[in-house]
């Protein structure tokens, strides 16, 4: 089925690595490239660098099979791949909105050098409209016969390996029949199993991407809008989702209200677009990603005042616990992490934060030093004045209030993701405050599952 092609993925970053994994198990010979020798240890030794269920096992898979594994070497590569698939990361430039394109560029020149034969360079990174295009002509100049696409990638964090396997749809960035049917063949069984096809060209490809993402938060932001109005106005967000949601042209899909997005995509992914459409003369246009932006930060200081409220107005070295520091469930990844921030905004209010999460401590820890650390639940809540629930983990959403009653000084809690059923810890003598709901206001449609 894979027309016996060989490929590379250059970029052992999460995006990399579930590729790398995900097409070695779809029984593609895939050799993957890093300048890390690091990483590249670990994971020739099937050790993952990162939290993703499913994606070890995976990987040891793959190296098992022999049809895996991973190297320094551009050189390599060069002599080894008819499909070089780019997916190095692409974070913010210091001190500015866009998009730093260095490990993009420094792939494509540490590569091209060594191409001599007709092969296939296909982007996955997030990059500005028109890099695809610069790119292209960079490439063809190194090699005759080397051509670009852009395919870009639409995994979620702690499901990459399913939106690997079986996306909604490939996009297909592309210049010529031929490097359309050569991602036909590497994507055969994704398409055999129903994934839609769309083949349009290379800058329309870029902006699946960015626009996707754009989309995405801006949903979420528009329900987190409705929660502020809901505070002001006394309505349940929640079941204003819920009535949302029910319509088919609008769809349940993000629009849980709470703290927000975060993570490395949908916050630098938004700014980069909106940074990069006023270099186009188009900034009118993305304008408004500013305010989806700033609605989406709001949430984070709004929970800090609910816990300043619940602390009587001072947080001076009042405990604190926070549950959660990853940016979503499923994940290790604190990059722009709500959870954090709001931690960060408590310790610089003068609380003693106390952080627990399942799976981040380790990440958040070295991101976030000055904040202390608990390795259980009750450790913790231990003595709290307020408990604050961020990441909506499955074991803070099975908390119940007989759980944390005789470890908590004051039984204060903020659920910030609407994890918890709100009756239940009212009846249990807690005042219990969620975001996008008057103060006290009991549930009107059942906690999330
Ligand atoms: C996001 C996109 O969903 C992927 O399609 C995209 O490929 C990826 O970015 C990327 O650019 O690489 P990801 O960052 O892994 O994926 O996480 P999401 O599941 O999109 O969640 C983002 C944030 O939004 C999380 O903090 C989550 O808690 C929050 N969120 C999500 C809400 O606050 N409400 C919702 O209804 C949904």
């Amino acid at each position: 089925m894979n027309g016996g092609l060989r490929l590379t993925v250059l970029g052992a970053g999460h995006l990399g690595i579930t590729h790398a994994a995900c097409m070695a198990s779809l029984e593609f010979d895939v050799l993957g490239v890093d300048i890390d020798r690091g990483k590249l240890d670990q994971l020739n030794a099937g050790h993952l660098p990162l939290y993703e269920p499913g994606l070890g096992e995976l990987l040891r898979a793959g190296l098992g099979a022999g049809r895996l594994r991973f190297t320094h070497s551009y050189r390599e590569a060069a002599a080894f791949g008819d499909v070089h698939f780019i997916c190095t990361g692409t974070p913010h430039r210091p001190g500015s909105d866009h998009a730093d394109l260095s490990q993009v560029r420094a792939c494509v020149a540490a590569l091209a050098p060594w191409l001599d034969r007709p092969c296939l360079v296909v982007g996955k990174s997030t990059v500005p409209v028109g890099t695809a295009r610069r790119l292209a002509a960079e490439l063809a100049s190194a090699c005759e016969g080397v051509e670009l696409a852009w395919n870009p990638e639409f995994l979620r964090e702690s499901t990459a390996v399913t939106d690997t396997l079986s996306p909604d749809r490939v996009v297909a960035g592309v210049t010529s029949r031929r490097a359309e049917e050569i991602l036909r063949q590497v994507y055969a069984r994704p398409l055999a199993d129903g994934a839609a096809f769309i083949v349009t060209d290379l800058e329309t490809a870029e902006l699946a991407k960015t626009a996707a993402n754009a989309f995405l938060a801006t949903k979420i932001s528009f329900i987190n809008a409705m929660a502020e109005v809901c505070e002001a106005a006394g309505g349940d967000v929640r079941a204003l989702g819920q009535i949302l949601g029910a319509d088919p042209r609008i769809g349940p899909a993000f629009l849980r209200a709470g703290l927000g997005f975060g993570g490395g995509c949908l916050p630098k992914d938004i700014r980069a677009f909106a940074a990069h459409a006023e270099d186009l003369g188009a900034g009118a246009a993305l304008g408004f990603l500013r305010e989806v932006d700033a609605i989406n930060l709001r949430r984070r200081a709004r929970a800090a005042d609910l816990t300043l409220e619940l602390a009587d107005g001072n947080l001076a070295g009042v405990p604190v616990c926070v549950l959660g520091a990853a940016f979503k469930p499923g994940s290790d990844d604190v990059r722009d992490s709500p959870a954090l921030d709001v931690a960060q905004i408590l310790n610089g209010m003068g609380a003693r934060v106390t952080v627990y999460d399942p799976v981040a401590l380790d990440s958040a820890r070295r991101v976030c030093p000055e904040l202390s650390y608990a390795d259980t639940i009750t450790e913790a809540a231990q003595d709290a004045h307020v408990v604050l629930l961020l990441t909506e983990w499955p074991e803070f959403a099975a908390l119940r209030p007989g759980n944390l009653a005789s470890v908590v000084a004051r039984r204060n809690i903020v659920d910030a993701r609407h994890a918890l059923d709100p009756d239940t810890w009212l009846e249990a003598g807690w005042c219990y405050r969620a975001l996008g709901s008057a103060a006290g206001t009991r549930a009107t449609v059942p906690p999330r599952k």
